[in-house]
């Protein structure tokens, strides 16, 4: 790409050369030091940024209300019964090895069920909680406060590696998002957790074989291929796709060692 000079201080015409020059792939008369590579990234970035935030702001009121009208229950968390709730931890947890003990993320946590799960198993952990809405770390605090293993955070940030991170339901209730810019979310996302996980992770989503009388416009239903592809191609070589439970998603594990 050819460094393009402009002056400075011409803002308006600055972006009007800019994306003349992108076009024509002329050099503009005038002259300073950006490039289109680099206009292009910034402006991308700082659109993803705003989709991001208002993305992540629909998302925590809309699951902030759950949890307040139904409580720390299944319901609260949107599943339709524990029994559904438990079967996805079993599905995400083939991902972990736990005959020796292990430390795990749980991103997008809700009120913290998975480490009750992980609890009633007998198994040896350090558990950490994450989750955006702060109504649902409150409950988890609450419920969880006299077990040493189990912690919860609300910024991403404070999260540490863990040997595994496990995403349960994060994926599936886009709201407004349009699904190209969820996918792209979610896509994001997955870079994240991934960085987070020692030995590997695992998360779930809607799938696209659902029934089509009972797709609704507001959840984002994925196609399983398209993410054991990217998560193999991206991720890791050791990658499972399970899609034989009874529930309209799909679980990929992805296995670092
Ligand atoms: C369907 S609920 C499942 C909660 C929990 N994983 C469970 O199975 O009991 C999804 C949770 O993910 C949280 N969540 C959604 N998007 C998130 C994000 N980008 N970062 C953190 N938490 C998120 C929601 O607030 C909600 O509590």
């Amino acid at each position: 790409m050819l460094p393009l000079k402009i002056f400075v201080g011409v803002k308006q015409r600055r972006y009007a050369i800019i994306r003349e020059v992108c076009e024509t792939k002329k050099l503009p008369s005038v002259l300073v030091t950006e490039s289109c590579s680099v206009h292009t990234l910034n402006s991308d970035n700082n659109k993803r940024r705003m989709n991001d935030a208002k993305i992540l702001g629909d998302v925590e009121r809309y699951y902030s209300e759950k949890i307040e009208f139904h409580g720390a229950t299944a319901r609260g968390v949107d599943w339709n019964s524990p029994d559904s709730q438990r079967l996805r931890f079993v599905q995400l947890l083939k991902l972990t090895d736990h005959s020796q003990p292990f430390t795990i993320n749980d991103y997008g946590c809700g009120y913290g069920a998975l480490a009750d799960y992980l609890k009633g198993e007998g198994y040896a952990f350090q558990y950490c909680g994450f989750d955006i809405s702060p109504r649902m770390i409150a409950k988890g605090v609450e419920l969880h406060a006299g077990m040493q293993e189990v912690a919860f955070v609300s910024k991403e940030q404070d999260l540490s590696e863990a040997d595994y991170t496990v995403a349960s339901g994060m994926f599936n209730v886009k709201l407004q998002a349009s699904s190209t810019e969820w996918e792209s979310y979610v896509l994001r996302t997955l870079e994240a957790i991934s960085r987070l996980s020692k030995r590997g992770f695992a998360f779930n989503v809607l799938t696209k074989y659902s029934d089509p009388e009972f797709l609704r416009p507001d959840l984002y239903y994925a196609d399983p291929l398209f993410f054991f592809d990217y998560c193999k191609t991206k991720f890791s070589r050791f990658v499972s796709l399970i899609h034989d439970y009874p529930l309209y998603e799909f679980t990929i594990l992805v296995r670092k060692q």
